[in-house]
């Protein structure tokens, strides 16, 4: 069994909580394990006692490499003691501290986020789902930093956000590409601004453009002429070319007819594997985000919220129409209709 390199014998250290999950269900229990921990402090141990086999040698320590965690499991008589030590602010790549962003409007002030509260640790790939107008766009833009929270901090790769940054690159839904350059003259343009050396450029450009699957006939098309899933294809490489940190994707699949959408969310996943970085991917097709994230935060409405989060333990490359992803995406669905939430985007998305 891995251990991550624990700063002691955790099951030496006295845990600071101590939850049974005997009789719990595969995989509620890691869900559990997530939200027990999110109570405790940087540091703090917890100790999971389990006799679900699964969950004690393969789930769990999944989990907490995702996550970084330092874990040891000790089995006795058929029952697992998992020790867990909440490590995160070490790998932090983004924290969003206690956010809360209002608009002004017509009729006073509208509260459109409350209060987010989200460690993304690096190479982490977090999907957030949720119906229209519940401030997923809102809080990309504020990692972004193209607008400032109310109240509430963030930082990404250990600086607070104050404004937009290389670091961090947006791909929205329509890939906003420039339509008197071509494809390669698109993908190096942040470069030029960079003033990287036009050699350099080119190759880089033509590298990140065959990365996403975009044959050299395309590079020296122009946008008009291109479909619009080559459209999103480019508008990935250019984004991916500036190297960014973190990458924030909102919708970028959703105009796609679904053929062109399922092979982007391939091809998104064979990067991200290749790549390892921290991408969040905004959507409200509960399906893609199952197939797509490591996690999934389900946000809710008025005010805006992160509702719950799902860990998507289900080994990749994932496929629509699969029956763990089927599985998932029909709890994630079944959950946001509880809330009440308007869902009919996501419910078509499920059956
Ligand atoms: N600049 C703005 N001024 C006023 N209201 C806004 C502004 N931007 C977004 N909103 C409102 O905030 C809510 C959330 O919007 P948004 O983040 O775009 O949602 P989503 O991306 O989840 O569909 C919506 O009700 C929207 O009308
Ligand atoms: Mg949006």
């Amino acid at each position: 069994m891995k251990t991550v390199n624990p700063p002691k014998k955790l099951d030496s250290l006295k845990p600071e909580k101590v939850i049974d999950l005997r009789q719990a269900i595969c995989p509620h229990p890691l869900n559990v394990i997530r939200d027990t921990l999110r109570a405790l402090r940087e540091n703090d141990v917890l100790l999971a006692v389990s006799d679900h086999e699964p969950t004690a040698l393969e789930n769990a320590p999944r989990f907490c490499e995702r996550r970084g965690y330092p874990f040891r499991t000790v089995e006795q008589e058929g029952v697992w003691n998992i020790f867990i030590q909440k490590v995160e602010d070490r790998d932090a790549r983004l924290k969003v501290e206690n956010v809360s962003k209002t608009f002004n409007s017509g009729d006073g002030k509208v509260s459109v986020l409350n209060d987010i509260d989200l460690t993304i640790r690096d190479g982490e790939f977090v999907t957030v789902v949720g119906s229209s107008g519940c401030g997923k766009s809102t809080l990309l833009n504020l990692i972004a930093g193209l607008d400032k929270p109310t109240s509430g901090r963030i930082f990404a790769n250990g600086k607070r956000v104050e404004g937009p940054g290389s670091d961090r690159v947006v791909v929205f839904q329509e890939g906003a590409l420039f339509p008197w350059l071509t494809v390669r003259e698109n993908v190096e343009f942040g470069l030029k601004l960079r003033r990287v050396a036009p050699k350099i450029r080119k190759e880089m450009a033509q590298d990140y453009l065959k990365l996403v699957g975009l044959t050299e006939n395309f590079h020296g098309s122009y946008v008009h002429q291109l479909s619009g899933g080559m459209k999103q294809r480019v508008a990935l490489a250019r984004a991916l070319v500036m190297e960014p940190a973190i990458l924030l994707m909102d919708e970028p699949f959703a105009a796609l007819d679904i053929q062109t959408r399922e092979s982007l969310q391939d091809e998104l996943q064979r990067i991200w594997v290749e790549s390892r970085k921290t991408i969040i991917f905004v959507t409200h097709n509960v399906e893609e985000a199952v197939i797509l994230g490591d996690r999934v935060l389900v946000f809710a409405k008025n005010p805006g919220r992160i509702k719950s989060e799902h860990e998507i333990d289900i080994e990749r490359p994932r496929q629509p129409g699969h029956p763990e992803v089927f599985l998932y995406t029909k709890w994630i669905t079944d959950e946001i209709r509880e809330n009440g939430e308007a869902v009919d985007e996501v419910q078509e998305a499920a059956v």
